[in-house]
Order: C-alpha cells, then sequence, then structure tokens
C-alpha cells in the first residue's frame, strides 16, 4: 500500500512499508541526522547501527511489528531519497498497546511530515486493534509533544529527570 501526500511546502513524498531492500538507507540514515535528532529519538550518541538492529528495523511483519517509510521525490529528477520513518512494536502483554518511534530526517522536519506518518500510522494500527500507542521522549521533545496532544487522550509520566514515557489513545486527530 503506497499513498503519495504532499507537504506543507509543495514537497512530494511517498508513504509505504517498510521492505528489507530499505535496509542500505536507513544505514546510512544516521549520518544524514543531527546529534540533536539522534539523541532524541535514541537517547544516546550513535554512531552506526548493529546487523541485529538493522534487521529489527527493516523485517516486520505487519502485526507485531509495523513500519512505514517516508521517501522523498524529486519531481524534477524522480530521484527518490528517504526522509523518514515510524514503527509501532506491539506489547506482548497488552497487544491493544504498541510502542511507537519516529525520525524524520533533519533536512525534511517541521513541514509536516511527522504529523503525516503518525496520521497514517494510527490508521493501520486502529485497524489491527491496537488502541493505543506508548512510547519515551525528552520532556523538550516540543514538536513530537505537540503532536502527542492531537490522540483522544495523552498521559505522561515521569520516567527520568529529562525524560518522560506516555501512553496516547488513539485516534489521532490531525
Ligand atoms: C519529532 C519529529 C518526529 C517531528 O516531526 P516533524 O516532521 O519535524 O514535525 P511536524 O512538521 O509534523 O510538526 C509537528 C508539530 O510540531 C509543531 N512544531 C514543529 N517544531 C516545533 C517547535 N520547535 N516547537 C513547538 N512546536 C513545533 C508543528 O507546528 C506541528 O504542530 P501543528 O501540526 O499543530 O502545527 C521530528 O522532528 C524528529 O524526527 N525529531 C528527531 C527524532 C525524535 O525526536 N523522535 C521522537 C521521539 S521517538
Amino acid at each position: 500500500m503506497e499513498k503519495l501526500v504532499t507537504a506543507k511546502n509543495g514537497e512530494q513524498f511517498i508513504i509505504r512499508p517498510i521492505r528489507s531492500e530499505d535496509r542500505e538507507e536507513i544505514r546510512k540514515s544516521l549520518l544524514k541526522l543531527s546529534s540533536n535528532s539522534i539523541g532524541q529519538r535514541f537517547f544516546a550518541m550513535k554512531s552506526g547501527f548493529s546487523e541485529e538492529e538493522l534487521n529489527f528495523f527493516t523485517n516486520v511483519d505487519d502485526y507485531q511489528h509495523i513500519a512505514y517509510v517516508a521517501i522523498h521525490l524529486n519531481t524534477d529528477t524522480d530521484e527518490l531519497e528517504g526522509a523518514g520513518v515510524i514503527r509501532a512494536v506491539r506489547s506482548k502483554k497488552n497487544p491493544q498497546q504498541a510502542e511507537i518511534a519516529v525520525t524524520i530526517i533533519d533536512k525534511f522536519q517541521g513541514i509536516g511530515l511527522g504529523k503525516i506518518l503518525l496520521s497514517f500510522l494510527s490508521d493501520r494500527a486502529g485497524e489491527k486493534a491496537i488502541t493505543a500507542f506508548t512510547g519515551t521522549l525528552y520532556r523538550t521533545n516540543s514538536p513530537m509533544i505537540r503532536l502527542l496532544t492531537k490522540f483522544k487522550k495523552l498521559t505522561t509520566f515521569a520516567k527520568e529527570s529529562q525524560i518522560l514515557s506516555f501512553e496516547a489513545e488513539l485516534p489521532f486527530k490531525a
């Protein structure tokens, strides 16, 4: 299932499920992320992904682990470039909940792509009987907090001094 979307700045992106062929693009993506974005996503500095991490990121079953990528489509050259990824991993203890993580490459941040991916994932997750997303974020992550307020209900818990965990009830209203 693929969807062509237009971001706030008029650029076009293809949203589609992640595939094992995305492995190299995901491997390279760390080079395109600022240290701030890497920290916000992984809570530590990271200079590379292990093969196990890449297996986990790219071999998904679309039920236990649902993941989508956003690919930038350069309409002048037809070139494609990975722009973002979002995933939800179902809880084994509570299968109606899934832990989410989202990353947009810095040069594509702030144009509504995070919102588009979260909205897309929420719709698919709802169809697969997921009723709430959980996750972890820095207290200072204003764009992510702003996105989380668009869920039906948001509850946050202090995890560490600078880190919050959250539970966000579907649906998501963009
Ligand atoms: C957090 C992240 C996913 C957001 O994606 P994005 O594409 O940059 O965000 P969007 O353009 O969709 O904007 C999301 C909302 O935040 C708002 N926003 C953007 N920057 C903001 C800022 N600095 N302060 C406050 N709000 C901000 C936008 O206006 C938008 O709200 P609106 O739709 O009500 O106008 C992205 O910035 C990212 O990948 N960051 C690094 C990794 C990360 O933090 N992941 C989340 C933890 S898992």
